[in-house]
């Protein structure tokens, strides 16, 4: 009696397992992705509903394509690809890009088997390119204080798809809205890059407000880089004068020559006076050198 009873016991769970295809008892997400082109792109995918859950397989194709371009079984057999890698961390199954490529962009169908059945997922990824740190210039070079109309101009290149340029004073204050954003795109063999310049106008200046910083954005409004303006001011307070370094320069050399004119006169003054005194000791001396002969 008790040996049957062992024996069901022993039976159904197995019996169990072998009826659970279960395949809405689990779920596999893959979050859509943005790859930076030359750097590593994971694709993060996470398993829902069970622990004990085994994969058998995987394999990865374009939706445009009928056969996959990565195939991994437990069984051994494999398609594979330099570039895409499979990441198993406990139950994630991520996939991994080494050096994206911008031809890397699309969607795919991730398709996983395990011992509870297999399932399917569209995978989403899009490629961006960093921008380059952002060059920046003024014009005119120098610029006078006073309130006089001046461009600030902040370009990035290389980045990918078109971002955007902010620009704020020092303390903070937002003046975006004053510039005007020119992009420029060029796709060479496939490679694609966008060009972005600012152009910041002012019609009168306060130079009190710098230094300005400008702020590249890629399309996620993510930051890429900034850069500092370190405004070059002209002294005069008037139109830029091409002299103004040359008279400085004279007037420097000007006081340098007052002042060691004026010391040379100093130690004029003193040896004279020292010689006068050495002369008034010699005039008395003889008398008692007299005496001392
Ligand atoms: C930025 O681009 C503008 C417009 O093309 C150009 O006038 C300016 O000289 C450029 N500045 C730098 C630093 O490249
Ligand atoms: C600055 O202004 C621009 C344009 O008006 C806006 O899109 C951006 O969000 C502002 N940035 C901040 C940090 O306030």
């Amino acid at each position: 009696m008790s040996s049957v009873m062992v024996m069901v016991l022993a039976i159904c769970p197995l019996f169990i397992h072998a009826v659970r295809p279960s395949g809405d008892l689990w779920d596999l997400k893959c979050l859509p992705t943005l790859g930076i082109v030359g750097q590593t792109t994971v694709v993060s995918c996470s398993f829902k509903g069970f622990d004990d859950i085994e994969i058998v397989g995987v394999t990865l194709r374009r939706v445009t394509e009928d056969k996959p371009f990565l195939e991994i079984w437990k069984n051994g057999k494999k398609t594979e690809d330099p570039r895409f890698s499979l990441e198993t961390k406990e139950m994630g199954l991520s996939l991994k890009i080494f050096d994206t490529h911008f031809s890397d962009e699309g969607k795919y169908l991730y398709h996983v088997e395990t011992d509870r059945g297999g399932k399917t997922v569209q995978i989403s990824i899009s490629i961006t390119a960093k921008y380059q740190n952002p060059n920046t210039n003024t014009w005119p070079e120098e610029i006078p204080d006073g309130g006089r109309a001046a461009n600030l101009y902040c370009n990035a290149s290389d980045g990918y798809p078109a971002g955007f340029i902010h620009w704020f004073d020092r303390a903070g204050t937002n003046w975006t809205k004053n510039s005007d954003l020119t992009k420029t795109t060029k796709d060479i063999n496939g490679f694609k890059s966008v060009a972005l310049s600012s152009k910041l106008t002012f019609k009168s200046i306060d130079l009190s407000l710098a230094p300005f910083t400008c702020v590249v954005l890629n399309s996620k409004y993510e930051q890429d880089g900034e850069s500092t303006l370190l405004l070059k001011t002209s002294k005069h307070d008037g139109v830029s004068d091409p002299d103004s370094l040359p008279s400085n320069a004279t007037n420097i050399i000007a006081g340098v020559m007052v002042i060691g004119s004026l010391i040379v006169g100093l130690l004029l003054a003193l040896l004279v006076f020292r010689k006068r005194n050495v002369q008034r000791k010699t005039n008395e001396n003889p008398e008692t050198g007299n005496m001392m002969d």
